[in-house]
């Protein structure tokens, strides 16, 4: 098998799986809301390959930095949703005069307005809603609450949307996503009722409602995308028409997680009085950057087919100086031994864009398309690392 033959550690990206997201999705928005966008969420993975890919599949760059702007700029990306609160002056102000979709999260971007008097421009504006109390338990920041747009509630929102038609610009859309901890469609829901409330008091005409991302994808058990999309399109059919407002998705996770495996070796077996620790040339860092996983889906290919003791317990480790890079356990089974192969898989959201360079450099990238296999990123080389990097004189 190809994959037992490159030298690890690697990730994989499965061209199958992705296309097989990507069509799912197109399908479930078609039946639901035929005039829709989805706006890949770059900051969950931007590998060049993947961006590129998903910009042939007919996707928008969803961009939430100057530089993340710049990047989808660099491959050619013109259809661009341009979201969150790392924006510059002079993108945002492009992206406005270039009729991007452009939604305002920020008082200072108000009043970057100023700069396009006369024009003839319209923005969308984000809106900070109270997911909590609608779903409580589910949003991220719980009772905190959470601090992306400007607040529905307390009036805030009312007094921007007013400032921003002060300055002659119209206001054509509204950004509602969110972040939760469970991705039931019950977030949705309260997502589009309150696109439909905010529209009908405040008598917007909306040509979009962003409902931003967060969906699972690629995973049987969990909430498929006709789920999300019926219901949502159910709801917000009582106020809006397909024919003039479009539904834009962020999805990121609902993509690429699913489509991405990250293949390792066991690299020694160490004994103590307390445990067996199976050290892999692999790392949680790359992973779980985060640290915040307490499980994944894996495969394990032992290297030989010779006998193997029965172990009660042994714990999977990384190659890092971190005690707690460990990664899971196994229990009751056989032993691991060097040269076995530990393959993790759906692990393409928010591990390799968020990954340290911690003691090894970042690891190769290979694209899996049906029975071949093509490098997209290679290992990083201390040239990569040293670049724009200035020493001792
Ligand atoms: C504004 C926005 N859109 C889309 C996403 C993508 O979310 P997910 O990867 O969960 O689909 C995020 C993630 O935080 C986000 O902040």
């Amino acid at each position: 098998m190809m994959i037992t033959k490159k030298k690890t550690p690697f990730f994989v990206i499965d061209k199958e799986i992705l296309d097989d997201n990507i069509k799912k999705l197109k399908t479930a928005l078609n039946e639901a809301w035929p005039n829709y966008i989805i706006g890949y969420s770059y900051k969950t993975n931007s590998l060049l390959w993947i961006i590129d890919h998903l910009k042939n599949a007919g996707c928008y760059a969803e961009v939430v930095s100057d530089d993340e702007y710049q990047l989808a700029k660099s491959i050619g990306h013109d259809n661009i949703v341009y979201n969150g609160i790392a924006k510059s002056k002079e993108t945002f102000l492009k992206a406005v005069r270039d009729h991007n979709i452009v939604n305002i999260d920020s008082t200072y971007e108000i009043d970057w307005l100023d700069e396009l008097k006369g024009e003839d421009c319209e923005v969308g504006i984000r809106v900070n809603f109270d997911l909590e109390s609608k779903c409580p338990g589910q949003t991220q920041c719980g009772t905190d609450g959470e601090r992306f747009g400007f607040c529905y509630e307390n009036g805030d929102l009312k007094k921007a949307m007013d400032a921003i038609n002060s300055k002659g610009v119209r206001i054509t859309g509204i950004h509602l996503h969110k972040s939760s901890k469970t991705r039931m469609p019950c977030i949705y829901s309260a997502i589009a009722e309150t696109a439909i409330e905010i529209a009908q008091k405040y008598e917007l005409k909306l040509k979009y409602v962003d409902i931003g991302g967060g969906f699972f994808g690629g995973l049987e058990t969990k909430p498929q995308f006709n789920e999300y999309f019926d219901m949502i399109a159910e709801i917000l059919r009582q106020q809006f028409d397909p024919a003039s407002t479009a539904l834009i998705v962020e999805p990121g996770m609902a993509l690429i997680g699913s489509a991405i495996d990250y293949v390792t070796t066991v690299t020694d077996i160490k004994a103590t009085t307390r445990n067996t620790f199976v050290v892999t040339d692999g790392s949680r860092i790359h992973i779980d950057p985060l640290m915040t996983k307490t499980s994944y889906f894996y495969d394990i290919i032992h290297k030989t087919d010779a006998a193997r003791q029965h172990m009660l317990r042994q714990v999977i480790c990384g190659f890092t100086c971190m005690e707690h890079d460990r990664l899971f356990e196994i229990a009751d089974s056989e032993e691991l031994a060097a040269g076995d192969r530990i393959i993790y898989h759906k692990v393409g959201a928010y591990t390799m864009c968020l990954s340290p360079l911690f003691i090894k450099m970042f690891p190769d990238i290979y694209v899996k398309d049906k029975d071949t296999m093509r490098i997209v990123r290679e290992k990083w080389s201390f040239s990569d690392y040293k670049r724009n990097c200035y020493g001792e004189e």
